[in-house]
């Protein structure tokens, strides 16, 4: 039987931590699935759609520090909108929730909701340490950064960086 794993996330947007811990992941299963979850409480950046193309877009960048998606495993990259992310892993057969974690604030806010999730649809969560070079990288630092006119190139994909670009003179 083959294992699948659920790597979700805002990716908003996508960053270097978010792709060595996507290609880390992608080497301990067969299927992965990216999945940008629609947060009510945030008002994004990019759209889910530009979030998804932006990471189809970066996937091979992850060679750029050594990483790499293993050809053999299936990468899928989906939006969930609405409802439980337990569901998703349900309707795809997913056992795994992978999540990233820089520091003791990211494994306190993420403890509760990996206890609730397997409560209630038994879906483990695993969890990776971040790689210490991308310990400090986060979404709302980039955009915080790109906002007011600084250089993300060393912490987002190229396809991130034209796109923040891009929205700067929208
Ligand atoms: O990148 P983020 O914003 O830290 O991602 C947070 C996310 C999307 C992983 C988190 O909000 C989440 O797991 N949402 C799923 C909604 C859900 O199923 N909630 C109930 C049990 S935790």
């Amino acid at each position: 039987m083959s294992k699948i794993a659920v790597y979700p996330g805002s990716f908003d947007p996508i960053t270097f931590g978010h792709l060595d811990i996507a290609a880390r992941a992608a080497a301990l299963f067969d299927e992965l699935h990216i999945v940008v979850v629609h947060n009510p409480n945030k008002t994004p950046f990019f759209t889910s759609e530009q979030r998804v193309s932006l990471i189809e877009d970066s996937l091979s960048e992850a060679a750029r520090f050594g990483r790499s998606i293993p050809p053999s495993t299936k990468i899928v990259i989906a939006t969930l909108d609405s409802g439980l992310l337990v569901d998703y892993c349900r309707k795809v057969g997913a056992g795994a929730l992978i999540k990233g974690v820089r520091n003791n604030a990211d494994l306190e806010y993420e403890l509760p909701m990996a206890r609730v999730n397997r409560d209630l649809a038994n879906v483990e969560t695993v969890f990776l340490p971040a790689d210490p070079g991308q310990g400090f990288v986060s979404s709302s630092l980039v955009r915080q950064v790109a906002d007011l006119g600084g250089s993300v190139d060393k912490y987002v994909p190229a396809a991130v960086v034209r796109a923040l670009k891009a929205r700067a003179k929208a």
